[in-house]
């Protein structure tokens, strides 16, 4: 275990080791984002990860005009699912979205702002997404380095207390779950 893994959650190591497996591919960094709709229906949407902000909490950038960040004022309550399919393995991530003050979550956009490339920009700068196409409109390929953060560029700070582990690569299947209220204690299940 390295010094940067002590103290961490069981499952984030277990999270970690999952994601190593899947190498430099895109594809270990996307999850899905499960939040409540106005009607009280599941609504749900993948997104890229975007970095750990401490041992159970995990940052996400959005646009402040989506759908999702209207659920999100709404109603925080959150449930991620990442699927690592090197690692045969399910982590269901439940929580919900941390507050930040103005000043923090200013800093901390910011910071994801200066790091996204040119290309990887240019989304905050089209038309309010999920609204009827807007031909006409601004659709920018890259929004070069030096350009003023939009409004529109959104930080999502999610706060992870519950946790479920779903491996398949054992005959039965491994599942297993833990809880911050315990102090992530592993409780095994029936998978
Ligand atoms: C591979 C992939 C990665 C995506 N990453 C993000 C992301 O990091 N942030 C985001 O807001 N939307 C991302 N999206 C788009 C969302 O899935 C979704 O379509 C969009 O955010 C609108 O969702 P909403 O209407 O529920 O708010 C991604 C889509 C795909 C297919």
């Amino acid at each position: 275990m390295s010094p940067a893994d002590q103290g961490l959650p069981p499952w984030r190591l277990l999270l970690k080791q999952a994601r190593l497996k899947e190498g430099h591919s895109p594809m270990g960094r996307w999850l899905q984002l499960a939040s409540i709709g106005p009607d009280g229906s599941p609504r749900v949407r993948t997104l890229v990860f975007r970095g750990w902000w401490n041992h159970n909490s995990l940052e996400l950038l959005t646009d402040g005009r989506s759908a999702k960040q209207q659920q999100l004022q709404r109603d925080p309550r959150v449930e991620l699912c990442w699927l690592l399919p090197k690692a045969q393995s399910q982590f269901r991530l439940r929580g919900h979205r941390h507050n930040l003050d103005q000043g923090e979550r200013m800093q901390r956009q910011t910071h994801h702002w200066l790091r996204l490339q040119p290309e990887a920009r240019a989304l905050w700068g089209w038309p309010p997404p999920g609204q009827e196409l807007d031909s006409a409109g601004d659709w920018p390929t890259a929004i070069p380095d030096g350009t003023t953060m939009p409004d529109s560029f959104a930080l999502l700070r999610l706060e992870i207390t519950h946790v479920e582990l779903l491996e398949l690569r054992h005959s039965p299947h491994r599942r297993r779950c833990w809880g911050s209220e315990d102090g992530w204690q592993e409780v095994a299940l029936n998978p």
